[in-house]
């Protein structure tokens, strides 16, 4: 439709109709049933407003989505089209693996075909909006919706933002694109006590220059929508903050898109206590610049009456409208209302080759190997040929033992698979390699009787079942040569309303993994979480460690991939693993202090704690890889250098292993010396490398002024002159540096 035609079509539509495209459905309303991501029966809307509104959330199915697209349009005054929106976060069909693991790849490349494999699934199954990526940065662990984001670090999640929003998006035109969603805007990864949906705490100066920049990067990259975040800032809820959505997201971020609140915040304001009512929530939230109320009762019950009374211009309505319009015109909407390929097309694309091997791939690469005494690969031929000779035997028999062998649930709390049966689990990929010698066992219960969930408190049906389960494990481990534990916690102990007060697995697993070890003390740990574990006696009582995360479809092939040698580990930690629980929050590009503290040390009256190191067990950047890498000095070309110049800082690595190996090499900038504390230092670079045995690679970096900004005293974001330090490495704990001058 041309510019002038939505305008007609906005000036012709009643204030009724345009409030209703400012409300969206929760999916029972137009179904009795849909995916429930948030507490139901929020809102109580007449025949006329359902018939009305804009859009709707958690309905998928293509079949179902034209016939309800249909319906609604035929109520609809102008026949406006509307739009069908859903968490598609990790893949849709073809589940990829979390966002947290993604971050661990430090590839954007996989992140973004990721991105448009969900994309194309989600498409032809009739969405076109999905609420991702969401690019809250994450510092706490105990936090479950850790799982959903890229990671700790600014520049990575920048990076992750600008090529998941290429990945869904593209050219918004195609039909195989849908609209991206940033989320949660802003802050809401740093909750008080990692409680979801809690308070944030944070200066202006930290929500600047650490979590925003992900968020930014989005919105540079075009993404079409923004989500408020339910929690408070500075004491104001965002959908209430009109310094947030509208002075920084739209004035000084340029964002031009749709605001959509997050489920029911608009009306929750009532309850943060800055509203004292729905009607008054309505009135805060628009004026803050939210065009669509998600599933809150605000707009629908109180816009049009807060317009008519005068209390709220109807000026702030068309802008909002207008927005909404022009998303529904740039989707293709109004052309053509049933944007689907037709079924035919959709089944060749739910779950293809294609998108099963990019998952397989992509999964692969987020693994991180923590440990490793020479026991990985499983496979002696692996360790030399990398997968080479891929029907070598093993040396010995395996016992692949413990809750998570045989297990379809390994996507992550938001995914939803129709069909978990397609989900490989470990024990069908390494049954697919066909190996002799593999045994599997089941040894405990995942969760522990008593543990809550989600979805209520756990009721392990047989104590007897247990203890057989664990003789079986027993007698296998003891009579096989090598064992590999399968362990972690389930997948609904992280994402939303997934925070917990600690960092361990069950206590069963725990036991099965000593009793295992008693009988015998060769053993890998494969182990599966949504967040950063407090891994400490794990990794002591294992000889190899990989953290999977949730790896998706395809799981279980990349994981017998990866252990066998057919594929080598390369992921790098986007989330610190802290010692304990008691250290978190705590990450790598933390503040000096005035009693700096050796961070393996512990001294009386310097930084840390009586009891326990500051160091993390294994920190930001860090993953081992089969093979192992030898850096040299770092290199400048120039020790000096001035606004508008550049210096380059290069590194050879070198691979000193004998088999070929990814590695990611990662820069490091630190300012000594500011108006203000700077990190002790912060990623702004990184490069992945193969080299096969022996190769050698140079590796550079260009540093350039607008690398060394930040908010300085005055807030005004700039660099200052001076020393700066320079660190290239494998892990955000590489003491490989050298020194420039800014003049
Ligand atoms: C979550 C959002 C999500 C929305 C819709 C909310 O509870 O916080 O991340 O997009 O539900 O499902």
């Amino acid at each position: 439709m041309t510019q002038d035609k939505l305008k007609e079509l906005l000036q012709d539509m009643s204030l009724e109709e345009k409030v209703g495209q400012m409300i969206q459905l929760p999916a029972d309303v137009l179904t009795g049933g849909g995916l429930v991501t948030g507490p139901t029966g929020t809102t109580q809307l007449t025949d006329e407003q359902v018939g009305m509104a804009g859009s709707v959330l958690g309905i998928e199915g293509a079949e179902k989505i034209c016939e309800l697209q249909k319906r609604q349009m035929e109520k609809q005054p102008h026949h406006i089209p509307m739009l069908f929106m859903l968490d598609v976060i990790n893949g849709f069909e073809t589940i990829f693996p979390i966002p947290l693991a993604l971050g661990c790849t430090f590839s954007p490349e996989m992140a973004e075909e990721a991105c448009a494999a969900a994309a194309k699934e989600a498409t032809s199954d009739g969405l076109h909006v999905t609420f991702s990526p969401m690019l809250d940065l994450v510092r706490d662990a105990r936090w479950g919706r850790v799982m959903e984001s890229p990671g700790e670090d600014p520049y990575l999640n920048s990076e992750m933002a600008r090529a998941m929003v290429r990945g869904y998006q593209g050219d918004l035109h195609a039909k195989d694109k849908m609209a991206a969603c940033l989320k949660h805007f802003a802050g809401y990864g740093a909750p008080d006590g990692g409680r979801d949906y809690d308070n944030v705490e944070l200066s202006e100066r930290t929500l600047m220059e650490d979590y925003l920049p992900a968020y930014e990067a989005a919105v540079k990259a075009g993404c079409r929508l923004a989500m408020t975040s339910f929690n408070t800032l500075n004491r104001i809820p965002s959908s209430g903050n009109k310094w947030l959505m509208r002075k920084i997201l739209r004035e000084k971020m340029g964002f031009d898109g749709v605001v959509i609140s997050d489920y029911s915040a608009v009306e929750e304001m009532v309850f943060h206590g800055i509203a004292a009512d729905a009607r008054e929530a309505a009135k805060l939230a628009v004026e803050a610049g939210v065009d669509i109320d998600m599933v809150s009762n605000a707009y629908a019950g109180h816009l049009t009456e807060l317009v008519r009374s005068g209390e709220v211009p109807e000026k702030l309505v068309d802008e909002a409208v207008w927005r909404i319009l022009q998303l529904k015109n740039d989707l293709g909407l109004f052309e053509e209302p049933l944007r689907v390929v037709d079924s035919s097309e959709a089944e060749k694309v739910l779950l293809c080759g294609d998108f099963r091997q990019k998952a397989r791939e992509t999964a692969a690469a987020s693994f991180v190997l923590l440990k490793n005494e020479g026991v990985l690969p499983l496979r002696e031929d692996g360790r030399k040929n990398s997968g080479a000779e891929k029907n070598a035997a093993p040396t010995g028999s395996i016992a692949w033992i413990g809750p998570y062998v045989d297990n379809h649930e390994i996507y992550g709390a938001w995914s939803f698979p129709r069909n978990k049966e397609e989900i490989v689990t470990v024990k069908q990929g390494v049954e697919a390699k066909g190996l002799p010698g593999m045994a599997f066992a089941q040894g405990c219960y995942l969760m522990d009787k008593g543990c809550a969930t989600k979805y209520g408190q756990i009721t392990n049906p047989s104590d007897e079942q247990a203890d057989l389960w664990m003789e079986e494990a027993l007698r296998l481990a003891e009579s096989s040569d090598q064992v590999v534990l399968c362990l972690g916690e389930h997948k609904d102990l992280s994402g939303e309303a997934g925070s917990r007060t600690s960092l361990g697995i069950p206590e069963g697993q725990m036991e099965l993994l000593r009793k295992v070890r008693q009988v015998n003390p060769n053993i890998v740990t494969v182990l599966f979480c949504g967040r950063p574990l407090a891994v400490g006696e794990i990794a002591e009582l294992s000889r190899a460690l990989l953290v999977v995360w949730m790896p998706g479809t395809e799981g279980g092939n990349a994981i017998a991939d990866v252990l066998f040698g057919d594929r080598i580990p390369q992921g790098k930690l986007s989330m610190t693993f802290p010692r304990s629980l008691g250290q978190v929050p705590v990450y790598y590009n933390h503040f000096p202090t005035g009693r700096p503290n050796p961070p393996h040390e512990i001294h009386l009256f310097r930084n840390g704690y009586l009891d326990q190191v500051t160091a993390p067990l294994y920190p930001f950047g860090y993953g081992l890889s089969y093979t192992e890498f030898a850096y040299s000095e770092v290199k400048l070309d120039r020790r000096e250098m001035k606004a508008g110049e550049r210096i380059t800082a290069s590194v050879t690595v070198t691979n000193t292993g004998d088999i070929s190996g990814v590695e990611t090499v990662q820069l490091y900038l630190r300012d000594p010396s500011a108006s203000v504390a700077r990190p002790v230092r912060s990623l702004k670079g990184f490069r992945k490398v193969t080299l096969a045995p022996g190769e050698s690679r140079e590796v550079r970096f260009v540093i350039e002024e607008p690398m060394l900004r930040f908010y300085d005293i005055h807030m005004d974001y700039v660099s200052e002159p001076g020393r700066f330090e320079v660190y290239i490495g494998g892990s955000s704990d590489t003491e490989n540096r050298a020194e420039f001058v800014l003049g």
